[in-house]
């Protein structure tokens, strides 16, 4: 292959010796599941994160789901997200038989505009899922508020920011149950993964016995005694063992990963039509989970993206509205004009290759490409 076609990926997990290291220590002590691993990464997440317990499950999207099942949220309720997110932060309480309402986002942070949740408050609602979307966090102390002053719940959907700070504290110290996700594409990658940090020692008791078909959460009365309606989100202790090794090293992670922004910043500075992503402020200090760019209006994104592949530089739209995705269209009835600034920007947003370990020479050839296909579009 010659350099001009050598592709750059979106993303990669940076996995090395200790991952290795740890898998094989649980592939020899014999215990795939239900293992000790799991309670070890679960105090150590805990304990970065600043919460005092935390579940680990299959995925992110089954950490939101259980928190969705344990505030009894069910048909005929309203629950408020972001129009701006991955489709999983409505689909958690859309399968409890919720109706999803999308509150528009603030154009600089790219989350929920606590102005626009307020006026999203009906009689039906009953809770919001906030999320900290490309791992900026989103405004917490504000959204507390309103949900305690109308009785809603707050589930945090921090699946793409662990290690983000608000005012100074990381994200899952704050109170809300804030879930975080281990998809490879993630700052922690475990392949498959997710965890909730809590602050309730009742929910996180939940979470344990819901995570494992409904069985006690100490697992008293025995293997085939259930006590309420679960299901299988149990991780396993190989993927706990990885995630412990990516813990070790997640200060190094982000460290990376936040020089990597800062030097497509300054490769990006001076390119017309390109706007960088926000910069972190005293309240918000972001993980960078991806780079997205946004294109001036003038810019044709898909004659921009399509040359990016064509000289093998990962990129993809940065994301996609959830209320404009076939499925809610069909269901709901959601057309354009819902969310007006999450659309604007999601039509406008790409995403250039950005992982933990990305070579200097790569951003510099991304950025030239993104430079040279924006000139010509
Ligand atoms: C904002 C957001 N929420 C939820 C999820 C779901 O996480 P998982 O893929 O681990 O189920 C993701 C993952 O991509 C995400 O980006």
């Amino acid at each position: 292959m010659t350099e001009a076609v050598r592709e750059i990926p979106l993303s990669r997990p940076w996995m090395g010796e200790r991952e290795e290291e740890l898998v094989l220590e649980v592939l020899r002590a014999g215990r795939l599941s239900l293992g000790p691993w799991i309670e070890r990464f679960e105090e150590q997440l805990a304990d970065r994160v600043g919460a005092p317990y935390a579940a680990a499950l299959s995925s992110g999207t089954a950490g939101l789901h259980l928190l969705c099942k344990i505030a009894g949220i069910g048909a005929g309720d309203e629950v408020i997200t972001s129009p701006l997110s991955f489709v999983a932060s409505a689909n958690c309480f859309i399968v409890e038989g919720a109706t999803p309402v999308f509150a528009d986002i603030d154009p600089g942070t790219l989350n929920m505009d606590p102005r626009a949740v307020e006026a999203a408050i009906s009689e039906r609602t009953r809770a919001i899922v906030a999320v900290d979307m490309f791992g900026y966090p989103c405004e917490l102390d504000d959204l507390r508020d309103i949900a305690e002053r109308h009785g809603l719940t707050l589930i945090e959907d921090a699946a793409e920011a662990v290690g983000a700070e608000y005012k100074g504290r990381p994200l899952g110290s704050h109170g809300p149950s804030a879930v975080f996700g281990f998809y490879p594409n993630k700052q922690m990658a475990t392949g498959e993964g997710g965890v909730v940090a809590t602050h309730s020692e009742d929910e996180w008791r939940q979470l344990v016995s819901l995570r494992n078909q409904g069985r006690s959460y100490d697992e008293g009365g025995g293997w085939f005694h259930h006590v309420r309606l679960g299901l299988n989100y149990r991780w396993t202790d190989v993927q706990a063992a990885i995630g412990i090794a990516q813990l070790e090293k997640l200060d190094r992670i982000l460290e990376l990963r936040s020089a990597a922004a800062a030097r497509y910043n300054d490769l990006l500075a001076d390119v017309e039509g390109v706007e960088t992503p926000p910069a972190d402020d005293p309240d918000h200090r972001r993980s960078w989970f991806v780079y997205v760019v946004k294109l001036d209006p003038g810019v044709d994104r898909a004659v921009v993206m399509d040359r990016l592949r064509r000289e093998g530089v990962g990129t993809a739209e940065y994301v996609p509205c959830i209320h404009l995705q076939p499925y809610m269209r069909e269901r709901f009835g959601f057309s354009e004009g819902v969310a007006p600034i999450a659309e604007e920007v999601a039509s406008r947003t790409l995403a250039l290759p950005f992982f933990t370990q990305i070579e200097p020479e790569d951003q510099e050839r991304a950025a030239e490409v993104l430079r040279t296909a924006v000139a010509g579009s």
